[in-house]
């Protein structure tokens, strides 16, 4: 029997990384400043103080990096591009030298007979566009458009899989409704609005990659999970809803729907209706595919009165809040916490065929799980949870498949330990551990692993 998960003809194996999480370098090169290097310096923001200042200088490493991507057989690798590196300040002229690392860095996957597959938007704005208002003007939409269209005049004869923005849900609730991210705004509901900017500048982006070249491929990265209600009390149903919408619906409805997901939304953009539905005609381009986030089920109640919540989730939700997330029941969890179900993978890729009639195929763009692994004394990493993660959710895409999904690849999180933002490094996600002290990278088991994987594929022996 063939013990390793047998996707469909075609289906695409890959790993992710994003730039902040691994570049370093922050300012070599003419490279500015970014969101996350002005937080990472804030006392008390990132866990012991940690920043991706030098990360594990994939920056400088990126040839050795690829060796390892190499032999581990990847179709596709999703990397982020860093907007400062390209743009120091988020507009104007490129900064050629920023540029020249991305082109050398799709060179050598290109030669490795790796696709590249880049992330426009990964969290890291310039500076200079924070302290201009950042997501929360219109006019950063418009300059990501022109960033969008900078790269793909560079990058776009070799490369022609786009990835615009990657989950705009979080860097919305955890950036700009809450602070536990760059920019740390602790807007509350004022937060959609920078979520509404978000979605716009994708389909600005969208727009400026198919006015390129109208055979390129796009996509976006967007988290999403099953949300269930602690009870099916009416009020705990209520609750449950309300988080769905804000934590799923209300950032891919505009895009596959074409509208948002309920008035309530909508009111709280101040945005006047004609530019709404102007806005959303953009933001409702359709795609190549969609990417699919996914890590755990959430679990969600009314908040009871006399409770109290602080510290229940890693992430607090503010007092007042209609809604509180409550663990989920779960029989085993990673070492950052998280609990291992596979079956919500299935699950929200089921929900998201159900509800949207003409969603593209979709690419599962990030799973994976922390485990704090060491390097033993042969210099081994053995990090068999890991395995059995990565082995079951794949499986969990194969039930997804069987039951009608059209789901095309696979993306493991991720190819490199790296700096888990505001977890810093003790979270370890990688195929490849990376000692942060040396840099030495040290294949896991799960790398082999992986590499089996990938071999086993119908049609690859
Ligand atoms: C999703 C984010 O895109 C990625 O940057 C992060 O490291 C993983 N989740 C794990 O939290």
């Amino acid at each position: 029997m063939q013990p390793y998960p047998q996707l469909p003809p075609g289906f695409r194996l890959g790993a992710s990384t994003a730039a902040y999480q691994v570049e370093g370098a922050w300012d070599a090169d003419g490279k500015g400043p970014s969101i996350w290097d002005e937080f990472t310096t804030r006392p008390g923001a990132v866990r012991h103080g940690e920043s991706g200042r030098v990360a594990i200088d994939h920056y400088h490493r990126f040839r050795e990096d690829v060796g390892h991507l190499a032999d581990l057989g990847l179709d596709d690798y999703r990397f982020s591009i860093s907007w400062p590196r390209v743009q120091p300040t988020g507009t104007g002229e490129p900064n050629g030298t920023g540029l020249d690392f991305y082109d050398r860095l799709v060179d050598a996957l290109l030669a490795a007979g790796i696709r590249p597959v880049p992330t426009l938007y990964h969290w890291d704005l310039p500076l200079a566009l924070q302290e201009r208002g950042g997501w929360l003007e219109r006019s950063t939409a418009h300059a990501f458009g022109e960033y969008a269209a900078l790269v793909v005049a560079r990058l776009g004869d070799r490369v022609h899989d786009w990835i615009t923005l990657n989950e705009i849900s979080v860097h919305t609730l955890y950036g700009h409704a809450l602070t536990d991210h760059a920019p740390a705004l602790g807007l509350g509901f004022g937060a959609l609005v920078a979520g509404h900017h978000q979605l716009l500048a994708h389909g600005l982006g969208v727009r400026a990659i198919r006015e390129a070249d109208p055979a390129h491929r796009v996509g976006i990265a967007q988290q999403h999970f099953p949300v269930t209600a602690a009870s099916d009390a009416p009020e705990d149903l209520e609750a449950a809803e309300m988080f769905r919408v804000l934590t799923n619906w209300a950032f891919s409805d505009p895009i596959l729907h074409g509208r948002y997901p309920a008035d309530w939304v909508a009111d709280l953009l101040p945005v006047d209706p004609a530019q709404l539905a102007e806005d959303l005609a953009l933001i409702a381009a359709p795609l190549d595919f969609y990417g699919v986030n996914y890590y755990e089920p959430s679990c969600v109640e009314a908040p009871r009165p006399d409770k109290d919540y602080s510290g229940v989730l890693e992430v607090d939700v503010p007092e007042g809040m209609p809604f509180s997330p409550v663990p989920v029941e779960a029989a085993e969890r990673t070492d950052f916490g998280w609990p291992v179900a596979p079956e919500g993978l299935t699950q929200i890729l089921r929900d998201l065929d159900a509800r949207y009639p003409d969603l593209p195929p979709v690419v599962v763009t990030e799973s994976g799980a922390s485990y704090h692994d060491v390097v033993d004394e042969d210099g081994r990493v053995a990090d068999p949870r890991r395995i059995a993660y990565v082995d079951a959710h794949l499986r969990a895409v194969l039930d997804a498949v069987d039951s009608g999904v059209d789901v095309r690849g696979f993306y493991v999180w991720s190819a490199f330990d790296n700096f888990e933002w505001a977890a810093g490094y003790d979270e370890r996600f990688g195929l490849v551990h990376v000692d942060l002290g040396t840099q030495v990278r040290t294949r896991k088991d799960s790398f082999a692993w992986y590499r089996e994987v990938i071999a086993s594929q119908p049609g690859r022996q």
